[in-house]
């Protein structure tokens, strides 16, 4: 019978998304890889224990996380219902739909067929009543904006959604779904874009859209899926994101490109008395629209480490030169 840490709020970090209420764990636990039914099922539970003894209160997945697609929410059910039903009311638990998911027309978009077609089967894989917070994963080009707030916004006025988000829209886009979601008052507080010292596109517009409005950010492989941190170093491990032929999502040619540059990195986080996933971290962490940092990890070593980044969230105007110079 699992029993949570007594001391788990005692190291964490929250912060406020945008000008909401809700704050979220400086951390979040992401379940892309590593939670679905490929992936060993102790392991799982470890590493979900280890995030919120440590404080992490948030854990996020998306109806197609797997492999195959819908596993990791199966497993995260299972596991929340055996060990954290205690707990529920301390952690936000959050899902989307957007990508391609069932065979034929409604399984994926933003449809109002689709998205609440969706939600209603991860709350069922999940076994819970509700979602802390509702994304629409991805921009639908066929469907019209108006639409996919509407049946957002009906989600929260079903009780299946306390919150609502958007991922990987523009900041043109953001600013026109906004638009509908004040006037119909849809607590809508946060978006999840792609943000890591290799990708800083949010830098040019959407950081600003979102202080603008209010809203928070909370961003996704914040480690370039693990290419900022130690895995790399020596050579590609048989058991990394890299190698393994599960996950198309990063290749061996990615850290052959990007080694020089990570191996600088590392220099300069070594002199932070930091491991480079820490440096990336509290990098990512230091604008303050930026609420929490989307961690993924596929052991509970990764996590401890990961974790460590609070210890060190400044920086200096020479060591920000120094990273923008090696970023070039
Ligand atoms: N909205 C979207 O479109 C979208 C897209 C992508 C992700 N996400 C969300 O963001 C979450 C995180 O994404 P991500 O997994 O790409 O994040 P990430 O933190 O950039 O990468 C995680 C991977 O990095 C490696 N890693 C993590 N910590 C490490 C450490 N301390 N030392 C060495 N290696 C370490 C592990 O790779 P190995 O597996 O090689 O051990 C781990 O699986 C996802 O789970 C998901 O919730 C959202």
């Amino acid at each position: 019978m699992y029993q949570a840490s007594e001391n788990r709020y005692e190291k964490m970090l929250y912060r406020r998304v945008g000008q909401s209420g809700l704050k979220l764990s400086a951390l979040s636990l992401g379940f892309w890889h590593n939670f679905g039914d490929v992936d060993d099922i102790a392991n799982q539970r470890a590493i979900m224990h280890h995030a919120f003894d440590s404080g992490i209160t948030h854990f996020d997945l998306a109806n197609n996380y797997g492999p195959p697609a819908g596993s990791a929410e199966s497993s995260f059910g299972r596991i929340i219902n055996e060990d954290f039903k205690a707990y529920r009311d301390e952690l936000i638990i959050s899902s989307k739909a957007g990508f391609s998911m069932w065979e034929g027309p409604y399984g994926k978009g933003g449809s109002k067929k689709s998205i609440i077609a969706s939600c209603n089967q991860s709350l069922e894989r999940m076994q819970l009543d509700y979602l802390d917070i509702f994304y629409h994963h991805c921009p639908d080009s066929e469907t019209i904006l108006e639409e996919t707030a509407h049946a957002l916004d009906l989600l929260v006025r079903q009780g299946k959604a306390l919150y609502i988000g958007i991922s990987n829209y523009s900041p043109e886009q953001t600013q026109a779904i906004t638009e509908y979601f004040k006037a119909w008052q849809t607590p809508f507080i946060i978006h999840q874009p792609q943000y890591n010292m290799f990708n800083r596109k949010i830098e040019t517009a959407l950081l600003d859209v979102l202080a603008q409005q209010g809203l928070g950010a909370i961003v996704f492989s914040p480690l370039a899926q693990g290419l900022l941190s130690n895995r790399y170093l020596n050579g590609i491990p048989k058991d990394s994101r890299a190698h393994r032929s599960d996950s198309p999502f990063l290749s061996e040619d990615q850290v052959d490109a990007t080694i020089a540059k990570i191996r600088q990195l590392n220099g300069l986080a070594q002199g932070r008395q930091q491991s480079l996933a820490q440096m990336a971290l509290a990098w990512n962490l230091r604008n303050p629209t930026v609420a929490s940092v989307l961690v993924g990890a596929s052991k509970v070593s990764q996590l401890e480490d990961n974790l460590k980044a609070l210890n060190n969230l400044e920086f200096t105007e020479v060591e920000l030169d120094l990273i923008n110079q090696i970023l070039k």
